[in-house]
Protein backbone atom coordinates (compact mmCIF):
# COMPACT_ATOMS: atom_id res chain seq x y z
CA UNK A 1 0.00 0.00 0.00
CA UNK A 2 2.49 2.26 1.22
CA UNK A 3 4.40 1.27 -2.21
CA UNK A 4 1.91 2.12 -4.08
CA UNK A 5 1.04 5.50 -2.77
CA UNK A 6 5.11 6.11 -3.51
CA UNK A 7 4.79 4.89 -6.69
CA UNK A 8 1.58 7.55 -7.21
CA UNK A 9 3.62 10.43 -5.87
CA UNK A 10 6.41 9.83 -7.96
CA UNK A 11 4.71 9.73 -10.72
CA UNK A 12 2.32 12.39 -10.12
CA UNK A 13 5.60 14.70 -10.07
CA UNK A 14 6.94 13.38 -13.39
CA UNK A 15 3.57 13.61 -14.86
CA UNK A 16 3.37 17.29 -13.78
CA UNK A 17 7.34 18.30 -14.29
CA UNK A 18 6.47 16.87 -18.33
CA UNK A 19 5.05 19.63 -18.93
CA UNK A 20 6.79 21.22 -21.98
CA UNK A 21 7.62 24.86 -22.41
CA UNK A 22 7.74 26.29 -25.91
CA UNK A 23 9.88 29.47 -26.55
CA UNK A 24 9.82 29.94 -30.49
CA UNK A 25 8.15 30.21 -33.56
CA UNK A 26 9.84 27.48 -34.46
CA UNK A 27 8.70 25.09 -31.13
CA UNK A 28 5.27 26.74 -31.45
CA UNK A 29 5.10 25.06 -35.13
CA UNK A 30 6.63 21.56 -34.85
CA UNK A 31 4.69 21.12 -31.56
CA UNK A 32 1.37 20.93 -33.90
CA UNK A 33 -0.87 23.05 -31.59
CA UNK A 34 -3.40 24.73 -32.79
CA UNK A 35 -2.97 23.98 -36.13
CA UNK A 36 -3.75 22.98 -39.38
CA UNK A 37 -7.90 24.21 -39.08
CA UNK A 38 -10.57 23.32 -38.21
CA UNK A 39 -8.59 23.68 -35.19
CA UNK A 40 -7.97 27.39 -33.97
CA UNK A 41 -5.75 27.25 -31.12
CA UNK A 42 -2.79 29.14 -32.99
CA UNK A 43 -5.50 31.84 -34.11
CA UNK A 44 -6.59 32.18 -30.74
CA UNK A 45 -3.44 32.32 -29.22
CA UNK A 46 -1.74 35.10 -31.45
CA UNK A 47 -5.19 37.12 -30.83
CA UNK A 48 -5.13 36.63 -26.70
CA UNK A 49 -1.20 37.70 -27.06
CA UNK A 50 -2.21 40.93 -29.19
CA UNK A 51 -5.15 41.96 -27.98
CA UNK A 52 -5.72 40.76 -24.05
CA UNK A 53 -1.94 41.65 -23.12
CA UNK A 54 -0.60 45.09 -22.52
CA UNK A 55 3.39 44.94 -22.55
CA UNK A 56 3.35 45.01 -19.01
CA UNK A 57 1.27 41.80 -19.01
CA UNK A 58 -1.49 43.47 -17.40
CA UNK A 59 -4.84 41.86 -18.74
CA UNK A 60 -6.81 43.89 -21.18
CA UNK A 61 -9.80 41.17 -21.41
CA UNK A 62 -11.05 40.45 -17.85
CA UNK A 63 -11.19 37.18 -17.37
CA UNK A 64 -13.11 37.52 -14.14
CA UNK A 65 -16.16 39.25 -15.92
CA UNK A 66 -16.24 35.90 -18.42
CA UNK A 67 -15.20 38.11 -21.44
CA UNK A 68 -14.83 36.17 -24.72
CA UNK A 69 -15.55 32.98 -22.96
CA UNK A 70 -12.94 33.13 -20.27
CA UNK A 71 -13.67 31.04 -17.44
CA UNK A 72 -12.39 29.77 -14.34
CA UNK A 73 -10.33 26.58 -14.95
CA UNK A 74 -9.95 24.23 -12.09
CA UNK A 75 -6.84 21.95 -12.21
CA UNK A 76 -8.03 19.44 -10.30
CA UNK A 77 -7.88 15.81 -10.45
CA UNK A 78 -5.65 12.93 -9.04
CA UNK A 79 -3.00 14.30 -11.72
CA UNK A 80 -2.91 18.07 -11.83
CA UNK A 81 -2.78 19.48 -15.22
CA UNK A 82 -1.11 23.01 -14.68
CA UNK A 83 0.92 23.83 -11.52
CA UNK A 84 -0.98 23.64 -7.78
CA UNK A 85 -1.47 27.03 -6.63
CA UNK A 86 -0.90 27.61 -3.31
CA UNK A 87 -3.03 31.25 -2.73
CA UNK A 88 -5.80 30.29 -4.48
CA UNK A 89 -7.05 34.07 -3.30
CA UNK A 90 -4.65 35.83 -4.97
CA UNK A 91 -4.26 33.67 -8.13
CA UNK A 92 -6.63 31.76 -10.43
CA UNK A 93 -6.11 30.08 -14.03
CA UNK A 94 -8.83 30.87 -16.15
CA UNK A 95 -9.45 29.40 -19.50
CA UNK A 96 -10.67 30.71 -23.32
CA UNK A 97 -11.04 29.04 -26.37
CA UNK A 98 -14.52 27.16 -26.23
CA UNK A 99 -16.47 28.08 -29.17
CA UNK A 100 -19.52 27.14 -27.90
CA UNK A 101 -19.30 29.12 -24.01
CA UNK A 102 -21.39 32.55 -23.48
CA UNK A 103 -19.53 35.67 -24.90
CA UNK A 104 -16.97 33.35 -27.18
CA UNK A 105 -19.21 34.82 -30.35
CA UNK A 106 -16.99 38.33 -29.48
CA UNK A 107 -14.01 36.56 -30.30
CA UNK A 108 -12.68 37.46 -33.93
CA UNK A 109 -14.05 35.78 -37.14
CA UNK A 110 -10.33 34.51 -37.55
CA UNK A 111 -10.68 32.60 -34.76
CA UNK A 112 -14.71 31.21 -34.72
CA UNK A 113 -14.42 30.60 -38.55
CA UNK A 114 -13.90 27.08 -38.54
CA UNK A 115 -16.15 25.90 -35.84
CA UNK A 116 -18.74 22.94 -36.77
CA UNK A 117 -20.51 21.68 -33.78
CA UNK A 118 -20.38 18.16 -35.50
CA UNK A 119 -16.73 17.77 -35.16
CA UNK A 120 -14.90 17.98 -31.93
CA UNK A 121 -11.55 19.16 -33.33
CA UNK A 122 -12.39 22.33 -34.49
CA UNK A 123 -13.24 23.10 -30.53
CA UNK A 124 -10.84 21.44 -28.70
CA UNK A 125 -7.91 24.08 -27.95
CA UNK A 126 -7.55 26.34 -25.10
CA UNK A 127 -5.59 29.17 -24.35
CA UNK A 128 -5.12 29.19 -20.31
CA UNK A 129 -3.62 32.11 -18.39
CA UNK A 130 -2.83 31.99 -14.31
CA UNK A 131 -4.30 35.65 -13.07
CA UNK A 132 -3.51 37.39 -10.64
CA UNK A 133 -6.25 39.40 -8.51
CA UNK A 134 -4.56 41.94 -6.34
CA UNK A 135 -2.63 43.47 -9.35
CA UNK A 136 -4.71 42.40 -12.83
CA UNK A 137 -1.95 40.66 -14.08
CA UNK A 138 -1.16 37.71 -16.37
CA UNK A 139 1.48 35.89 -14.82
CA UNK A 140 1.52 32.50 -17.49
CA UNK A 141 0.23 31.65 -20.50
CA UNK A 142 -0.59 28.32 -21.46
CA UNK A 143 -1.60 26.61 -24.87
CA UNK A 144 -3.70 23.18 -24.41
CA UNK A 145 -5.28 20.71 -26.59
CA UNK A 146 -8.53 20.42 -24.51
CA UNK A 147 -6.49 19.64 -21.04
CA UNK A 148 -4.63 16.63 -22.53
CA UNK A 149 -1.19 16.83 -20.51
CA UNK A 150 0.77 15.55 -23.38
CA UNK A 151 -0.72 18.31 -25.44
CA UNK A 152 0.06 21.03 -23.03
CA UNK A 153 2.66 23.73 -23.29
CA UNK A 154 3.85 26.50 -21.65
CA UNK A 155 4.23 29.68 -23.18
CA UNK A 156 8.13 31.30 -22.90
CA UNK A 157 9.16 34.72 -22.79
CA UNK A 158 10.59 34.39 -26.49
CA UNK A 159 7.74 33.11 -27.61
CA UNK A 160 5.78 35.98 -26.20
CA UNK A 161 7.36 38.38 -27.20
CA UNK A 162 7.74 37.08 -31.03
CA UNK A 163 4.17 36.73 -30.97
CA UNK A 164 3.06 40.16 -30.14
CA UNK A 165 5.11 41.28 -33.13
CA UNK A 166 2.35 42.35 -35.69
CA UNK A 167 3.89 40.87 -38.97
CA UNK A 168 5.99 37.64 -37.33
CA UNK A 169 6.14 34.31 -38.66
CA UNK A 170 2.38 33.30 -37.54
CA UNK A 171 0.84 36.76 -38.70
CA UNK A 172 -2.82 36.85 -38.46
CA UNK A 173 -5.64 39.43 -40.02
CA UNK A 174 -8.86 40.56 -37.98
C1 LIG B 1 -18.97 19.38 -39.72
O1 LIG B 1 -18.41 18.19 -39.20
C2 LIG B 1 -19.04 17.00 -39.61
C3 LIG B 1 -18.41 15.85 -38.84
O2 LIG B 1 -17.02 15.82 -38.99
C4 LIG B 1 -18.90 16.87 -41.12
O3 LIG B 1 -19.55 15.70 -41.56
C5 LIG B 1 -19.48 18.10 -41.79
O4 LIG B 1 -19.26 18.03 -43.20
C6 LIG B 1 -18.89 19.36 -41.25
N1 LIG B 1 -19.57 20.53 -41.77
C7 LIG B 1 -18.93 21.51 -42.39
C8 LIG B 1 -19.77 22.66 -42.83
O5 LIG B 1 -17.72 21.51 -42.58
Amino acid sequence: MQFLFHFALVLSVVLTSALKTLDSDQELQDSGFGQPPPRHGLKLLVWYVQNCLDNNMVALCDPTRGEYGFHVFQNRGPRHLLPVIKDKKQYKYYTIGNLHAPHAEDLPYEVRKYYNRSDPESNQDRVLVIYNNNNKHIDEIYASAHYKAKETYKIGPNLLASLRQPIGLISIEM
